[in-house]
């Protein structure tokens, strides 16, 4: 039987190509999102090679995660990677500035939902045992602060150090825990940070090379398919034009 990837936020970007790449080397893929007409299609797309299931899935709602997760189709039920990738940036205005909303959508989505996802899926993971991998996707932000970064890195630093701290409970499980945190990489992020401002995005993609997001999808399967006496704790992984600006000093004149 062939091994199998639950993929979150599929529709798009990282998750979109971590499908495709986990596909076209046989694994089946679960893919979740909850835009139901991606799925449809990126289901059409990959059944031409591997097993797929897709199901619509916000990762906020617990309880859709759980039944989601218990009404799996036999074949599917074994997973072996649990790619938590759903999540988002908002309001990349200063703290000060921000609605309230888009911090509690960023911390129900990048905190809740990838701690959702993943307590739903450990006894699976935790069967599977030797080989299996939890790849979480943080953020260089949740290492390095930035203006207009407030809660979002902060749920990425969040997604650190809850990935080694599942590490220290699954000692001895076989199930290795990664932290992925991937720099300046073009996906949709940046439409969805400044909510479909097209040509913001545009322009910071524009003049330099970006990560492309199966750059990402291939950083994911080969942490998938290392060895399994071996765990990566942390990656982070940025773009050769992207690098650390020197400390802002603020002065009087
Ligand atoms: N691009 C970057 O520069 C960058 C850098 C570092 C880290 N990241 C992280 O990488 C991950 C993927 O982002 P991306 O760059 O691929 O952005 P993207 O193209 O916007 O994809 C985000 C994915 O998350 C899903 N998602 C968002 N909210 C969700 C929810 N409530 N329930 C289920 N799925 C949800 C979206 O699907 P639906 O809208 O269909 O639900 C979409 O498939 C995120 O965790 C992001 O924070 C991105």
């Amino acid at each position: 039987m062939s091994k199998v990837a639950f993929i979150t936020g599929a529709t798009s970007g990282f998750g979109r190509a971590a499908a495709r790449k986990f596909a076209s080397q046989g694994w089946s893929v679960v893919i979740t999102g909850r835009r139901e007409e991606r799925l449809q299609a990126l289901s059409d797309e990959l059944a031409e090679r591997s097993p797929v299931h897709y199901q619509v899935l916000d990762v906020r709602n617990n309880e859709e995660v759980v039944q989601m997760v218990q009404s799996l189709p036999e074949t599917f039920k074994n997973i072996t990677c649990l790619v938590n990738n759903a999540g988002l940036a908002l309001a990349p205005q200063p703290s000060q500035t921000v609605d309230i909303n888009d911090w509690h959508t960023m911390i129900d989505t990048n905190i809740t939902g990838l701690v959702n996802v993943t307590h739903a899926l450990l006894p699976t993971l935790i069967e599977t045992g030797s080989g299996a991998s939890i790849i979480n996707v943080g953020s260089i932000a949740g290492q390095w602060p930035y203006p207009g970064s407030h809660v979002y890195g902060a749920s990425k630093a969040f997604v650190k150090q809850f990935s080694y701290n599942l590490r220290c409970d699954l000692q001895g499980t076989g199930v290795r825990v990664t932290d992925l945190a991937p720099g300046i990489a073009e996906t949709e992020f940046t439409l969805v940070r400044t909510k479909g401002d097209q040509a913001a995005s545009d322009a910071l993609y524009e003049g330099t090379r970006a990560l492309a997001a199966e750059d990402i999808a291939e950083t994911m399967f080969y942490l998938a398919t290392l060895p399994p006496h071996i765990n990566v704790n942390r990656m982070e992984v940025m773009p050769t034009d992207q690098a650390w600006s020197p400390f802002a000093i603020h002065r009087e004149n």
